[in-house]
């Protein structure tokens, strides 16, 4: 298969229209059979609810080309599990999970030009989404739906790849206490744009969002879950639920526990503790594991001992058990490899 004439080393975090996308419609309850379509346009209802009342929920994995040659995907049932109970949050049919991994496989499989070979730093982001296509006027949910999946080659989601990140505790919150925050709707990333567009203005990378009841302990950023490293080696991360429950993050847990041999803690993390952490990343499909070297909190810096030049130790380590597992170099744990080619 002839790869698609593009320079895979640098392309950054973009949509890049592919061959063949997925679709299925759902009327008088229940989904049609599915095709593939060369058309990446939609046409749907002025009055359609994901237009009208933002009814609409998506979902984001990667596929790799491995070291010896096949196109895998990783842990994609993990994806269909959570946009079910994003569907169910929305009130929104579920797309049944079997069809959710035979549409990922199906795409995959028919953009193959697209998947970026071994080694050259870019992935195939897949973006499967569904939406409210019928009118709707009244506030209620929609009686049609669409569930469609993409796929875009993409290079690394942070410009400088692993160099360091600097990130502001925000003012506006994310997520309410039983709010949407725990669910991958479009709504929980529209009400961020202003402050990602705020932060880029003041020179800040991404936002730390806090609890919104007590704005003492932290959350996400608009787009990945963290992971610090504290100073006596254990990794921890946020217990909430309020924020995505990340599949990356899930997944180095379990490497920092089973590959590293590492301590590993899920609870709640006071703002004031940042101070005493040794190392802080982001993590999620498309951020991988960035690395964050400062956190501004209100004009006060807080200052990894990991610096801003690289990855600290334990952030190195994860990436690399991490993306080896992913890419085939180290054998993976059971189901977390599904392979396409
Ligand atoms: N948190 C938010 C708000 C996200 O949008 C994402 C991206 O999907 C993540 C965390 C990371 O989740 P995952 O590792 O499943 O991609
Ligand atoms: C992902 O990591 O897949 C995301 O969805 C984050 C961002 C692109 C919304």
């Amino acid at each position: 298969m002839e790869k698609a004439n593009i320079d895979w080393g640098n392309i950054g975090f973009g949509y890049i229209k592919t061959d063949k996308r997925y679709v299925s419609d759902y009327k008088n309850g229940s989904w049609d059979e599915g095709r593939l379509t060369e058309d990446n346009t939609v046409v749907i209802s002025e009055c359609a609810g994901v237009l009208q009342y933002a009814q609409t929920c998506f979902e984001g994995l990667k596929a790799y080309t491995t070291e010896d040659g096949h196109i895998v995907c990783f842990r994609p049932d993990l994806n269909a599990d959570r946009m079910v109970d994003s569907c169910k949050r929305l009130e929104m049919p579920v797309f049944p999970k079997e069809r959710f991994l035979e549409a990922v496989r199906m795409t995959v499989a028919a953009n193959e030009a697209y998947v970026p070979p071994y080694g050259s730093g870019a992935t195939l982001y897949i973006r499967p989404y569904m939406f409210g296509s019928s009118a709707v006027i009244g506030v209620k949910p929609a009686e049609e739906y669409q569930f469609r999946l993409f796929c875009t080659p993409v290079g690394p989601y942070f410009k400088g790849g692993v160099k360091p990140l600097t990130i502001r505790i925000s003012d506006f919150d994310r997520a309410a206490p039983h709010g949407t925050g725990h669910i991958k709707a479009g709504l929980n990333y529209a009400m961020s744009l202003y402050a990602i567009v705020d932060a880029h203005e003041k020179g800040f990378d991404e936002n730390m969002y806090l609890d919104a009841a007590t704005r003492t302990k932290v959350e996400e950023t608009g787009g990945a879950n963290f992971i610090f490293v504290t100073k006596d080696g254990k990794v921890v991360t946020p217990k909430s639920g309020s924020i995505l429950p990340s599949i990356t993050r899930r997944s180095l847990m379990t490497v920092a526990k089973d590959y590293l041999g590492l301590e590993v803690e899920e609870r709640e993390i006071y703002k004031d503790e940042l101070k005493d952490m040794a190392e802080c990343g982001l993590c999620g499909t498309a951020a991988v594991i960035s690395p964050v070297g400062k956190i501004n909190d209100h004009g006060t810096e807080i200052c990894f001992p990991s610096g801003m030049t690289d990855m600290g130790p334990v952030t190195k380590k994860l990436y690399d058990t991490l993306t080896g597992i992913q890419m085939g170099r180290i054998e993976a744990p059971e189901g977390w490899i599904c392979r396409i080619k």
